[in-house]
């Protein structure tokens, strides 16, 4: 049987076995601490699919997918094909000297595939989600000739300047300083942890109210140049935004001259089970102006993709935007190759079968545990929420911890959200099969009662 289609096994016994610990050991003689992680003790031999298989012939089931990165799977073989003909023509071309026409490909590909308003849309890439975040901010600015700019509680943006400011969780930018002015925060719609007794409409008022606020005591909305929103925040906790909290906020921007970013970094590609999240705002009037996406856009290739309408795109001065490696030749055919799999094997289907599957067994493990307080999720991308105690709902970190261990030491690889640690996200590669979903699901209950024994 190939490689993609194997079920998770440990042969050393103990994760690492030798081989990998000879490596990890190297490795942090060599590499930043803050790079050298311990919770995953796992180096890659090769991937196919949702497996990796390690240095000592251990193989993982991975359900983080390079954090998002991996929707069409380790290794796709025309994906190979693609990046190797591609190779053997050319490497590199600054964009803004030598044209390619890959590149040009992938933007119309965008444009006709993005749900931002707009008949005619435009596209540039960049590298990386934290790039092409700032880069939106930067049409956003540019077009409304404003400085202000609104994120939300539990965002994550990235780890560039401008982006660490709009993250929230300060963990990721301690020290970093001074950050640019002019940027507000206002609460995310986090349901789950709303107030006590709240209806969800009361809940989605609660929170516009919150953001209300932020025009009377931190910047008038007519300076406000932008709104940038995860349609379901990643590194956050896995939370979907409401839709009806979406329409309002939609609403909000069109009286102000707001433009509405939506960061699908990690949500876009086929995860939710639309090609793009946005795709629900658009079914409900209120689709964004500006849409950003990377990681599964070109299976781990560098490249990021920023598009909005024409009008905003052309309102950018030239000499602004751009940069030596963007929209690179080799990432771009990349790039293509990946939209016309999904298209073609149509894989936002793919994530809602899987989706359905995971989500509904989470449900019935929260009917059995009452350590999980939520479970929620579009598509393939699924958040189970922890807590020590439903009704307090204090965040269960240190059992979501060894959780992730006792997983680790079966084959499953499974990762953390949430600014307290205590959710688990489900990202796994879109082309797994049910029988690699079943054996998941499985070690994924049998590790819930291994950590519960260890005590909340
Ligand atoms: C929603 C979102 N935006 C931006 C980023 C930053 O992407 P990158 O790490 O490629 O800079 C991430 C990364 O996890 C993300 O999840």
């Amino acid at each position: 049987m190939a490689l993609a289609e194997d079920l998770p096994k440990i042969v050393t016994g103990q994760v690492p076995g030798p081989k990998a610990k000879e490596i990890l050991e190297r490795r942090d003689a060599a590499v930043p601490k803050a790079l050298c992680g311990q919770t995953y003790p796992v180096v890659i031999e090769r991937g196919a699919g949702p497996i990796v298989k390690d240095v000592d012939g251990n193989e993982f089931l991975d359900w983080i997918g390079g954090v998002g990165v991996l929707n069409i799977g380790y290794s796709h073989p025309e994906v190979i094909e693609a990046v190797k003909e591609q190779s053997e023509k050319y490497f590199h071309t600054i964009f803004n000297v030598i044209c390619h026409e890959g590149y040009i490909k992938l933007a119309e590909g965008l444009n006709k595939l993005i749900p931002c308003r707009g008949d005619v849309k435009k596209t540039y890439f960049a590298n990386s989600g934290a790039e092409c975040d700032e880069n939106a901010i930067k049409v956003a600015k540019s077009y409304t000739h404003r400085g202000g700019v609104i994120c939300f509680t539990g965002a994550f943006h990235g780890r560039t300047n401008l982006t660490m400011a709009l993250t929230a969780k300060k963990a990721f930018a301690q020290g970093m300083g001074p950050f640019p002015a002019e940027i507000y925060r206002a609460p995310y719609p986090y349901l789950y942890r709303a107030p006590k007794g709240y209806s969800e409409e009361e809940a989605i008022q609660y929170y516009l109210n919150g953001l209300k606020k932020v025009f009377d005591e931190g910047i008038p909305a007519n300076e406000v140049a932008c709104m940038i929103v995860e349609p379901l925040q990643g590194e956050g906790g896995f939370i979907p935004a409401p839709i009806e909290w979406v329409k309002a906020v939609r609403k909000i921007c069109d009286d102000n001259g707001i433009l509405l970013i939506a960061d699908e970094v990690q949500c876009g590609n086929c995860r939710t089970g639309k090609y793009f999240a946005s795709e629900y705002w658009a079914e409900a009037g209120a689709a964004p102006d500006i849409v950003t996406t990377a990681k599964s856009i070109a299976a781990g290739m560098p490249l990021s993709a920023i598009t909005a309408r024409a009008e905003i795109m052309d309102a950018v001065p030239a000499g602004t935007i751009g940069g030596t490696y963007c929209g690179n030749p080799v990432s771009v055919a990349a790039g293509n190759k990946v939209m016309e799999i999904y298209l073609r094997d149509d894989f936002p289907a793919k994530a809602r079968h899987i989706g359905e599957m995971v989500m509904g067994r989470y449900k019935e493990l929260q009917k059995k545990y009452p350590v999980i307080g939520d479970v929620r999720g579009l598509g393939a991308m699924i958040g189970i929420e922890f807590v020590r105690d439903p009704e307090t709902k204090e965040p269960a970190t240190k059992f979501t911890a060894n959780l992730i261990q006792c997983a680790l030491q079966k084959g499953l690889l499974i990762e953390n959200a949430g600014t307290a640690s205590n959710i688990i996200r489900f990202l796994a590669p879109l082309v797994m099969t049910d029988e690699q979903t079943e054996k998941g699901l499985e070690i994924f209950e049998e590790s819930i009662k291994e950590a519960l024994a260890m005590g909340l």
